[in-house]
């Protein structure tokens, strides 16, 4: 299979097929519009490759995903750092015991952030979302590094996003910033500037610190999803790696992506307020007369359980048992779960839980307020927002993305006199 057809007004045209290395199949269009004067129209993108890329690899169907071909589950079972998987996405191998040394100093020395920047924690309003701050702080970077070195930028991003979020989060509940420690894990530096007070000692628990290099990497990339294209589509224009990443931390923000994991526990503490009746919220999910989706399930690709949502519903389990927590939502959950499994509706429609559905829940039995979920979930994200950064830039076939459009306004009509 070389080339695809398309018959257009009685006339034949030939195009192009690309094939991936696991046997995807793309009909290249590029010069759709030059040979034939058309466009494709696809709202939502979902049959637009918008590149190549050799970082990630879903098969929905299946519910697999792979970093670099590497499979996640056997990632995560692996022990690796958080910040080797970061490396592998962004540079394509594993790093040798000296790249390691050398990118986790990199990452201590450019982890705190220039002290004028602690200022501006000060004039958000309180009740500010720390997804705002976030995206606010990564785009000033650009004002405070504008040497335009793209490679430390990466490192400094990476380095500092957690910084910055956790000092949002100490604003937020006033209690004095804490600067990040060069001996601890990336995830433990999360947890400690959190949670770390001047009053009192504080141990990050290792139950914790394991769960949320567990949940990091997960969350590390997930190919051409809402916020990563975003980044792509920004840094397409030549605009700098902070001002992408930033964007794409707004694109994350949503509730129908990265925003979800905050919706589900606010989901969960609705359907327990109201006495516990998962049922009658499975029931709303499917009326086509309410707005209200079951947050946490279905996906654009999957079509399958998320295999991340396999592995954080064994974890949540362990976890909230090893803290002692029990927790009545998890509870809620594993009903809802369950329910919309044997549902028609949810069978039919192949809407499976996501990553989004237990991630919440593991926040929350870490101490994690909230609104700080889809924060984490930008700090887990980052790597792979930077290896697609960075393989854009690197790619010969990237132009600035500028989609067209269908144009169904007036025709040109007369100016009524003014
Ligand atoms: N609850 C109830 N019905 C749903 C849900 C849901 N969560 N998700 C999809 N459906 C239904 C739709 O109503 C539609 O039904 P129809 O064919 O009768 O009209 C059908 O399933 C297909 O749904 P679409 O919205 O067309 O699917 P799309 O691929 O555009 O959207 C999305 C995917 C946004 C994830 C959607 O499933 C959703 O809104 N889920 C809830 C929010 C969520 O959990 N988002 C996190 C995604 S994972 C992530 O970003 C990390």
């Amino acid at each position: 299979m070389s080339t695809a057809k398309l018959v257009l007004e009685g006339k034949e045209y030939e195009f192009p097929v690309v094939v991936g290395s696991e046997n995807e199949v793309g009909i290249d269009i590029t010069s759709l519009r030059a040979k034939t004067g058309a466009i494709t129209l696809d709202p939502g993108y979902g049959n637009t490759g918008s590149c190549e890329s050799a970082i990630t690899y879903i098969d929905g169907e299946r519910g697999i995903l792979r970093y670099r071909g590497y499979p996640i589950e056997k990632i995560v079972e692996s022990g690796a750092r958080f910040i080797e998987v970061a490396y592998l996405l962004i540079y394509g191998k594993w790093p040798s015991a000296e790249e390691y040394a050398s990118f986790s100093k990199l990452m201590t020395q450019h982890s705190i952030i220039h002290e004028d920047m602690k200022n501006f924690f000060n004039h958000f309003p309180p009740m500010t979302h720390p997804m705002a701050i976030l995206s606010a702080m990564v785009a000033s970077l650009s004002g405070f590094y504008p040497d335009g070195d793209e490679e430390l930028n990466m490192i400094r991003v990476l380095a500092k996003a957690k910084t910055i979020s956790a000092y949002a989060y100490k604003k937020s509940i006033g209690e004095p910033f804490v600067y990040p420690k060069p001996d601890l894990s990336y995830p433990a530096n999360i947890l400690h500037m959190m949670f770390a007070h001047p009053m009192e000692d504080y141990q990050v628990p290792p139950v914790m610190e394991e769960a949320l290099r567990m949940l990091l990497i997960l969350h590390a990339d997930h190919e051409q999803n809402c916020s990563t294209s975003t980044v792509r589509m920004v840094g397409s224009s030549g605009a700098s790696l902070f001002a992408s990443i930033s964007a794409g931390v707004c694109a994350l923000w949503g509730p129908l992506h990265g925003g979800a994991n905050q919706e589900v526990i606010q989901m969960l503490e609705r359907i327990r307020d109201d006495g516990g009746d998962y049922k009658k919220y499975v029931a709303m999910a499917k009326d086509k007369d309410s707005d209200f989706r079951l947050m946490g399930f279905g996906h654009r690709v999957y079509k399958n359980y998320d295999p991340r949502a396999r592995i954080l519903k064994e974890q949540a389990d362990k976890v909230l048992e090893l803290v002692g927590v029990k927790d009545p939502l998890l509870d809620i959950a594993k009903h809802l779960e369950e329910v919309a499994l044997n549902d028609d509706y949810f069978i039919e429609r192949k809407l499976y839980p996501n990553v989004d559905f237990y991630s919440g829940i593991l926040y929350k039995a870490m101490g994690i307020p909230t609104n700080m979920f889809t924060v984490m979930f930008a700090l887990g994200r980052m790597p792979g927002w930077i290896a697609h950064w960075k393989e854009m830039k690197e790619d010969p076939a990237t132009r600035i993305n500028r989609p067209r459009q269908i144009y169904t306004g007036p025709t040109e009509r007369e100016v009524p006199p003014r």
